[in-house]
C-alpha cells in the first residue's frame, strides 16, 4: 500500500495482532482505535491483506455502497465452498448474488415470517423448562438455534427426522467451525482415505446432504406453508422454473451457516447482560413489546456477534476522502461504529432505555447486520427469534455466576462470551468468588 494512502496502525507483527484479534477482540479494537483513530490499519492472519477498519457513519455508508465488481464479498467466504456449495449466496457476487438474494428474502418478509414466531416461542419455552442451577447459555443457545433452524427453516417433522439432521449438522459444523482446519482442508482437498480429515469431512457432508435431500423430497411430496423450505419450494426463477434440489440444498445450508452461531452468540450475550442488569430483566417481565425490541437492539449494539463487514478491493476505491489501493480489505467495523461516544452517549453501557428516548439513531451507526447488498439476509428472522426467546425467558430468575462481565473472544467467525455466558437460574444468591 502506498504510504500516502495507508491509514496508521499498530506496528506489532501480524502474529501478535492475530492473537489479540482472536483472544481479546473488544480490547484490541478499542486500543487501536484510541491510539490510531479512524480509520486504522491492522494486520492479522485472518486475511492475507492488511485490513482498514472504518467506523464513521459516512465512511460506513461508502463501504456498503461500493460496487460489488470492485469490492466483492463472496470471495471472503471461498474457504466455505466445500460445505456451502457452488450456488450459495455466501459465495456469489454481482448479478447472480442479487438474484439469489431476491429469492431468499421472500420467506423473511412480513406476515409469512411472523407466522414462524409461535414455533420459536414453543421451542424456547421447552428449552427453558430444563434450566436450573448453573447454565452455560452459549451451549444451550447453540442447541436452541439449531433446533429453530431444523424445525422452522428446514421444516423437519417428528423427532426422528430432527434427530438425524441434528447429528449430521453437528458432525459437519465441527469441521466448519475450526477456521484453520477448514482453510487447510480447502487448500489440500485431497482425499487421503476416509480416515483423513478431508475424507472424514467429505463423508460427513455427503451424509448430511443425503438426509437434507430426503427432507426436500418429502416436503415436495406433501407441500405445506409451515417452514422456510416450504416457501422456498414456491420460488420460480426468471424463466418460471422451480428450484432444483441442489439449489435448495445450498440455500438451506447458507441459512444454517449464516443463522446458527450468530443467533446463538447474540442470545448468549443477551443472558450475559440480563444477568448483570436485573432492573432490565424485571422490566422485560412487564411484557411491553417496545421494551423487548429495545433490549434486542441494545444487545446487538453493545455485544455484536460479528465485528466487521469486510470487502476486498480489486481496484482502488475512495473512502472518507482517501484513495485506498487494490489488494487491501476495507471493513465497516460494526463494533467500533456502535461504540462511538459521539453517537451513543455512554456507549459501553447496556441501556435499552436509550431506544425509547430521543431521536432514532443514524442508520449507519447501528449496523449489527452489516449493510448494502450484503446486509444479513436473515435479519428480520434473527430479530424475531431473539424477541421470542427473550420473551420466553422473562420469567426466569437469572443471576451471574461471577459479578464481573464476561469478556469477548472469537470463536470461528463470531464473538462470544469467554466463559460461555454462564448464569445461575433460580436457587440461592451466587457465592462471591
Ligand atoms: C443475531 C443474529 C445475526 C447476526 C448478528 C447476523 C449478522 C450478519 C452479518 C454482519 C452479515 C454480513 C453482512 C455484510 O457483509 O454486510 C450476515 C450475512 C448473512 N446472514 Fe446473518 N446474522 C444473524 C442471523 C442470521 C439468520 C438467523 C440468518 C438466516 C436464517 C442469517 C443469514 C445470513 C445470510 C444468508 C447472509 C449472507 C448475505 C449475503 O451475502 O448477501 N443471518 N449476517
Amino acid at each position: 500500500m502506498d504510504d500516502l494512502d495507508r491509514p496508521p496502525g499498530p506496528r506489532a507483527p501480524a502474529a501478535w495482532q492475530t492473537v489479540a484479534w482472536m483472544a481479546r477482540p473488544a480490547a484490541f479494537m478499542r486500543r487501536v482505535h484510541e491510539r490510531f483513530g479512524d480509520p486504522v490499519t491492522i494486520r492479522t492472519y485472518w486475511t492475507q491483506e492488511p485490513m482498514v477498519l472504518f467506523s464513521h457513519p459516512d465512511a460506513v455508508r461508502e463501504i456498503f455502497r461500493l460496487d460489488p465488481a470492485i469490492a466483492p464479498a463472496g470471495q471472503s467466504w471461498e474457504f466455505l465452498r466445500p460445505f456451502a456449495g457452488p450456488q450459495s449466496i455466501l459465495l456469489l457476487d454481482g448479478e447472480e448474488h442479487l438474484r439469489e438474494r431476491r429469492l431468499l428474502q421472500t420467506p423473511f418478509h412480513g406476515e409469512r415470517m411472523r407466522a414462524f414466531a409461535p414455533t420459536v416461542a414453543e421451542l424456547a419455552s421447552r428449552e427453558f423448562a430444563t434450566w436450573s442451577g448453573r447454565v452455560a447459555t452459549l451451549e444451550r443457545m447453540r442447541h436452541l438455534t439449531l433446533e429453530v433452524i431444523l424445525r422452522v427453516v428446514f421444516g423437519a417433522r417428528g423427532e426422528r427426522e430432527a434427530a438425524q439432521l441434528r447429528e449430521a449438522v453437528e458432525g459437519t459444523l465441527d469441521g466448519v467451525r475450526s477456521l484453520p482446519r477448514m482453510l487447510a482442508m480447502a487448500l489440500v482437498q485431497r482425499d487421503l482415505g476416509p480416515r483423513s480429515p478431508w475424507g472424514r469431512f467429505r463423508l460427513g457432508v455427503e451424509r448430511f446432504d443425503a438426509l437434507l435431500l430426503d427432507v426436500v423430497a418429502r416436503r415436495r411430496a406433501e407441500p405445506s406453508g409451515d417452514s422456510v423450505l416450504a416457501l422456498l419450494l414456491e420460488q420460480r426463477d426468471d424463466e418460471g422454473k422451480p428450484p432444483t434440489d441442489r439449489h435448495l440444498r445450498d440455500q438451506l445450508v447458507a441459512l444454517l451457516v449464516g443463522g446458527h452461531d450468530s443467533s446463538a452468540a447474540s442470545l448468549a450475550w443477551a443472558f450475559e447482560r440480563l444477568a448483570r442488569h436485573p432492573a432490565v430483566h424485571a422490566r422485560l417481565g412487564e411484557g411491553d413489546p417496545a421494551y423487548l425490541d429495545a433490549v434486542v437492539k441494545e444487545v446487538l449494539r453493545v455485544r455484536p456477534a460479528l465485528t466487521i463487514a469486510p470487502r476486498r478491493l480489486l481496484a482502488p476505491a475512495r473512502i472518507a476522502g482517501r484513495t485506498l489501493p487494490a489488494g487491501v480489505q476495507v471493513a465497516a467495523c460494526l463494533w467500533l461504529a456502535m461504540r462511538r461516544e459521539d453517537l451513543w452517549p455512554e456507549a459501553g453501557a447496556f441501556r435499552p432505555e436509550r431506544w425509547l428516548e430521543g431521536a432514532a439513531p443514524n442508520p449507519m451507526s447501528w449496523i449489527p447486520f452489516g449493510g448494502g447488498v450484503r446486509r444479513c439476509a436473515g435479519a428480520p428472522f434473527a430479530e424475531m427469534e431473539m424477541r421470542e426467546v427473550l420473551r420466553a425467558a422473562a420469567d426466569l430468575t437469572i443471576r451471574p455466576v461471577r459479578p464481573e462481565p464476561e469478556r469477548a473472544r472469537r470463536s470461528m467467525l463470531v464473538v462470544t462470551p469467554h466463559r460461555g455466558g454462564e448464569v445461575l437460574i433460580g436457587g440461592k444468591p451466587p457465592r462471591r468468588l
